[in-house]
């Protein structure tokens, strides 16, 4: 078992590169296999969901080979339609497969993805979407079951701005004679990226960072080279980092505009955050007032992936604030690690009301999601005294190698294999 040790209450100082974002990667790599046309994709970040996918890829026939961080992709051989739930269980993204084998073989078959520690994540807006392209589904043994061979272009309208959704009816659509139009869909930074790929390997998308996109579908492909962009959320974790922790720290490749709604709550708190080109940089001289209050919604609004680190600051900062959780029902885990830490929060159902304390210290702490755990490392790196985090293969999901990063900013964290 491995676990995370830090030494906490160092100034972070430094910069750091930020590597390309795990919610582009996912659906680019499963959106891959529309195409039976050579693709590379630079700059892959090997996140533990990330490899999960080329796993998933593979054992459809389709041909992946890492040379350094570029991922030559070849799904011309690919003939299997089935994703059973050894990977449905690991990767929940894997749901967002349905379109793009839609899309190649107008059949699929995916285990039904598990809930994960944040809520039970249920799928019904992707169904529903398919459904109005004509898609016939049954849902039968634990495993999502379409025929898509009456498929046609059609109009969705989606009842939420599902990231998902909006990504699996994209991909589900591009093969199809017509124009298909999503409505209401969701306006993330990663759907506009997934578009740009998709438009890389000869698809017509457009519309993607607006709430109306729209398919006309195509028949041939291209080769494409095509290279995500940053990882939005690893970049507002280290900017909370160091909101936290205090010092300077400037972030090569974090786009400000993609961090919009977390930069304004840091300046309100006191921060100083300017950009220049492609680089971030944050300043922090003394202890942070906290924000009165922060909710999370749907792209632009603040992002539910930043929600565990920023009430990890807001329980050092100067006064009270209140947290409401709108996308998941059970996003708050951290609270009770937090408190174990001397922190002071009352959660009532999606509510957290944190009183800032002048202190936290060091104890031993269990991650028990991905952005949770996230935020457990921040809370260790501003503690008194030594954290031991365990179960810290939820961070390993999303962070390529949290120690080594907050290494890079003077902080003293190291990965302990027991
Ligand atoms: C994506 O998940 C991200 N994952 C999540 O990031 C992120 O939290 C989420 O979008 C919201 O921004 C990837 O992109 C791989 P949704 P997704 O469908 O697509 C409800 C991380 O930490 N809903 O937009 O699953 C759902 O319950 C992860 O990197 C339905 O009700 O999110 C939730 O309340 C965590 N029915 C809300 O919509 C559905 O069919 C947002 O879900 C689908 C979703």
């Amino acid at each position: 078992m491995e676990t995370l040790s830090i030494n906490g209450g160092r100034e972070l100082s430094g910069e750091l590169e930020i590597v390309t974002a795990k919610n582009s990667l996912l659906p680019i790599l499963a959106g891959s296999i529309i195409s039976d046309k050579e693709i590379i994709i630079n700059k892959v970040a090997k996140f533990s969901d990330v490899l999960y996918m080329t796993k998933i890829l593979e054992s459809l026939g389709v041909k992946l080979q890492f040379n350094n961080d570029s991922l030559y992709i070849n799904s011309k051989y690919a003939d299997k339609f089935v994703v059973n739930d050894d990977f449905t269980k690991k990767v929940r993204s894997s749901i967002f497969m349905l379109g793009p084998l839609l899309s190649r073989f107008r059949k699929a078959k995916v285990a039904y993805p598990g809930g994960c520690n944040i809520g039970n994540r249920p799928i019904n807006l992707h169904i529903k979407g398919l459904e109005s392209l004509n898609v016939k589904i049954e849902e039968k043994h634990g495993y999502i079951i379409c025929d898509g061979r009456n498929m046609k272009a059609s109009e969705v309208h989606l009842d939420f701005p599902s990231v998902g959704a909006t990504e699996n009816i994209m991909m589900a659509s591009v093969r199809l004679k017509g124009v298909t139009t999503i409505y209401n869909c969701a306006r993330e930074p990663e759907i506009e990226d997934l578009q740009n790929f998709l438009n890389s390997i000869g698809c017509k998308v457009s519309g993607a960072g607006s709430s109306t996109i729209t398919i006309e579908g195509v028949q041939t492909f291209k080769a494409s080279t095509f290279t995500p962009i940053n990882d939005r959320i690893v970049a507002g974790t280290y900017l909370i980092a160091c909101a936290m922790c205090g010092g300077n720290i400037r972030l090569i490749g974090c786009e400000k505009k993609y961090n919009q709604a977390l930069i304004g709550k840091l300046k309100q708190s006191g921060a100083l955050i300017n950009e220049k080109g492609n680089t971030t940089e944050i300043i922090v001289k003394n202890r942070l007032k906290s924000i009165p209050s922060i909710e999370t919604q749907p792209y632009p609004g603040f992002p539910t992936d930043l929600q565990n680190q920023i009430l990890a600051l807001q329980t050092i900062t100067k006064g009270t604030s209140i947290i409401v959780e709108n996308l998941y029902e059970s996003r708050f885990k951290i609270c009770t690690e937090l408190s174990r830490m001397g922190a002071d929060i009352n959660v009532k159902c999606r509510m957290a009301i944190i009183n800032g304390v002048n202190k936290l210290y060091g104890a031993k702490v269990v991650a028990s999601d991905l952005r949770g755990g996230a935020g457990l490392v921040l809370a260790g790196l501003v503690a008194e005294g030594y954290t031991t985090i365990e179960d810290i293969y939820h961070i390993d999901r999303g962070y390529l190698s949290i120690e080594e990063d907050f290494c890079k900013l003077n902080a003293d964290i190291k990965r302990i294999k027991s």
